[in-house]
């Protein structure tokens, strides 16, 4: 009885002391430059020895070339997060380029981890957010050359290029590792596939129907 009193409070204890966390743990060091060749699992990357560190660690080049956006969605990211930049590690931030050819599409997608900030540099967006359940309202926005919104982290968001010219967007991001999932890909082209009967009793249609779209991914 006493023990498991004293386990209840510790467990409320401990769910008093850990404050909703919005982002990435934060650091308690200058920084943890990632160490690549590490066996160590941590939430994150284990740190390479301080003393080795060098300056290309935070360094990146090249986010001012175009991307290829010649594929079935006509969008291409280029995502500069941890693995790209090792000493982001730790420090909950990471960014994006993304290219839009005419009616390019960056197709509805979460970021588990991250809150994600986006200017347009070039061309026009057509963008928007869903809300959880329940009442999943949509926002749009039609975006501009030098106009900027805000996609709260884990809802589901989408950016088009309803334009007839080349759209180019840049993304900050609030975790070292927002992560991506693309709700098609996930849903409907997952290894191995969800089954047919999951999908249409979730869709709503016929098993046939789910087989139209899986064959698209
Ligand atoms: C680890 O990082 C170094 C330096 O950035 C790089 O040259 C090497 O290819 C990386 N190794 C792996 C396994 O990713
Ligand atoms: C994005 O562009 C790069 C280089 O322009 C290309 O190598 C890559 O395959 C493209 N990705 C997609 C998904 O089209
Ligand atoms: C872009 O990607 C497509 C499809 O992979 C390819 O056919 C085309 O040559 C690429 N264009 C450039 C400029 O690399």
């Amino acid at each position: 009885m006493a023990a498991s009193y004293i386990l209840l409070l510790s467990a409320l204890l401990a769910l008093a002391a850990s404050p909703a966390m919005a982002g990435d743990p934060s650091a308690l060091q200058d920084f943890c430059v990632a160490d690549n060749t590490s066996d160590v699992f941590v939430n994150g990357l284990a740190c390479k020895d301080p003393k080795l560190v060098k300056v290309e660690d935070f360094f990146f080049s090249g986010l001012d070339k175009p991307r290829n956006t010649t594929n079935k969605v006509g969008s291409n990211v280029t995502l500069v997060n941890v693995n790209r930049i090792p000493g982001l590690n730790t420090l909950g931030i990471s960014m994006a380029r993304v290219d839009f050819a005419p009616y390019g599409l960056n197709p509805p997608h979460i970021h588990p981890r991250a809150t994600e900030i986006l200017t347009v540099l070039e061309g026009s967006l057509y963008v928007g957010f869903v809300t959880s359940n329940p009442d999943n309202k949509l926002f749009t926005k039609m975006l501009t050359k030098g106009d900027v919104f805000v996609f709260p982290q884990g809802l589901i968001h989408f950016q088009f290029n309803h334009g007839t010219k080349n759209a180019v967007a840049l993304a900050a991001l609030s975790s070292q590792n927002p992560g991506l999932i693309t709700i098609a890909n996930a849903v409907f082209g997952s290894k191995p596939a969800i089954s047919d009967d999951v999908l249409a009793k979730a869709f709503q249609v016929d098993e046939k129907t789910v087989h139209r779209i899986q064959a698209q991914f």
